[in-house]
C-alpha cells in the first residue's frame, strides 16, 4: 500500500475511474457516472484513494444526513434533537486486484477522521452506513459499525457514534 497516494477528493481531471471494478457493478458505475455530478450540485463528496499513475483503487462518497430520532437506536437518539445530525458513507469500494490490502479499512479510518473534524465544526453525532448485503454488513460490524436492529440479520443499517471514533481509530490502527 505505500506507492498508494493519500486519500483525496475525486478529480476527474486526474483521477481515472475507467477500469475500477469492486465486484458490485452498481458502485463501479456509480463512480463512473454519478459522482462528477454529485460533488458539482453538493450532494454528495467522494474521496478516492489512487495509485501513482491516477488510476482510482478505492472510493467513499460522504454526504451530511440526519437520522430520524423516533427510529434510531437509544445511543443515538439519547439526548439528542430530531432529527439527529449525522454523516453519511453512502458508497464504498475497493478495487478487486487490491482487496484484502486494508486499503478499505484506511479509507474507512480517513472516513472517522473526517466526521471527528465535522464535529468540531458543526456537530455530528454519528455516522452511518447502509451495507450492501449480509456480507458487507459482518465486514462493517468487524469495523466496529453497530447495526439498528443487532437482532434482524436481515437489516443492513448500521451506524459509529462519534464519540467512539478515537477508540475506534486505535483500535483500526492496532
Ligand atoms: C468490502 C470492501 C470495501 C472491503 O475492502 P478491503 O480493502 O478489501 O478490506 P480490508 O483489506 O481493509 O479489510 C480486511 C479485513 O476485513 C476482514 N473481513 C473481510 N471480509 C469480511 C467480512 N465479510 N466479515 C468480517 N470481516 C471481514 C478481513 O478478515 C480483514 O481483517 P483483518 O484486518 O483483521 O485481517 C471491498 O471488499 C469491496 O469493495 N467489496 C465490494 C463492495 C462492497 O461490498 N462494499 C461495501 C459497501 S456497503
Amino acid at each position: 500500500m505505500t506507492d498508494l497516494r493519500r486519500p483525496e477528493p475525486l478529480d476527474p481531471s486526474r483521477h481515472d475511474r475507467g477500469g475500477f471494478d469492486s465486484g458490485e457493478p452498481a458502485l463501479d458505475d456509480w463512480l463512473r457516472r454519478y459522482a462528477g455530478q454529485n460533488r458539482r450540485r453538493d450532494t454528495a463528496v467522494t474521496w478516492v484513494i489512487a495509485a501513482p499513475d491516477g488510476q482510482v483503487v478505492a472510493y467513499a462518497s460522504l454526504a451530511m444526513t440526519a437520522i430520524d430520532r423516533g427510529a434510531a437506536p437509544d445511543r443515538i437518539a439519547k439526548r439528542a434533537p430530531n432529527p439527529v445530525p449525522a454523516l453519511l458513507l453512502g458508497r464504498l469500494a475497493v478495487d478487486r486486484p487490491h482487496a484484502g490490502l486494508g486499503i478499505g479499512t484506511a479509507l474507512v479510518a480517513h472516513v472517522l477522521a473526517t466526521a471527528a473534524e465535522l464535529n468540531a465544526k458543526a456537530a455530528c453525532r454519528a455516522i452511518v452506513v447502509t451495507a450492501l448485503h449480509a456480507r458487507a454488513r459482518a465486514w462493517w460490524e468487524h469495523l466496529g459499525f453497530h447495526p439498528f436492529h443487532p437482532y434482524d440479520p436481515t437489516d443492513t443499517d448500521l451506524y459509529l457514534l462519534t464519540s467512539e471514533i478515537e477508540a475506534t481509530l486505535d483500535a483500526l490502527e492496532r
